[in-house]
């Protein structure tokens, strides 16, 4: 039986369609807010837990944080519609908390049967918590956004990319040229091409 799979969780393709695994986290979520995008995405942006909005509205990064990065998304030319997002945790913590260590190993099976499902060229980290979640250090995410690691997740070795949160931007706007520099290398390590769609792959929009 699938490890994602039992009594207190249930795992069907990329989603997670029931989980009692963290009490707290059941009292204080509205839904389970599963990633979205293409099931074969070649980028996976990966962020610590949905808020407020991405709990109402069952879907990450649709707030304030999500604005600017469907913003800076569209300035590097790749398009929402073809990248996958997801988080860590999949419920909203209470009042904006950070996930707790034992909450983020909960999740930790659904988000590596995602990440494996999906095989994503290049997985990236919005801000600390997905960053250290995944590298499993600490990471200073703004002298280190930009940095490409090779990083065993499950069964196989997958290319992360330290990222600053999205928003990071609107609290110090000197940090959006270094956001908008690793969403270009994002979109490079993809192989997303600049002209237009390829005929598998990712798309960069052309001419934004
Ligand atoms: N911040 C996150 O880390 N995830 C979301 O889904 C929204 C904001």
């Amino acid at each position: 039986m699938d490890e994602n799979t039992g009594d207190d969780g249930e795992m069907v393709g990329l989603e997670v369609t029931a989980c009692e695994r963290c009490p707290t986290l059941v009292d204080s979520r509205s839904q389970i807010v599963n990633g979205t995008g293409p099931a074969d995405a070649d980028v996976l942006f990966v962020g610590e837990g949905p808020g407020a909005t991405e709990d109402e509205r069952g879907e990450p990064f649709v707030g304030r944080s999500g604005s600017v990065l469907d913003e800076q998304l569209m300035t590097v030319g790749l398009d929402r519609e073809t990248v996958r997002i997801t988080n860590c945790v999949r419920c909203r913590p209470p009042d904006n908390r950070d996930p707790t260590r034992e909450e983020l190993t909960n999740c930790r099976g659904y988000l590596e049967t995602e990440i494996e499902r999906l095989n994503p060229d290049v997985i990236v980290t919005l801000g600390k918590v997905p960053s250290e979640h995944l590298l499993e250090r600490s990471v200073a995410v703004t002298k280190e956004t930009g940095t490409v690691e090779d990083v065993r997740i499950g069964e196989k070795t997958k290319r992360v990319l330290i990222c600053l949160h999205p928003a990071a931007t609107l609290y110090d706007r000197s940090q959006t040229d270094a956001f908008l520099e690793t969403l270009e290398t994002a979109a490079d390590l993809a192989g997303v091409d600049e002209a237009g769609p390829r005929s598998q792959g990712q798309t960069r929009l052309d001419g934004y």
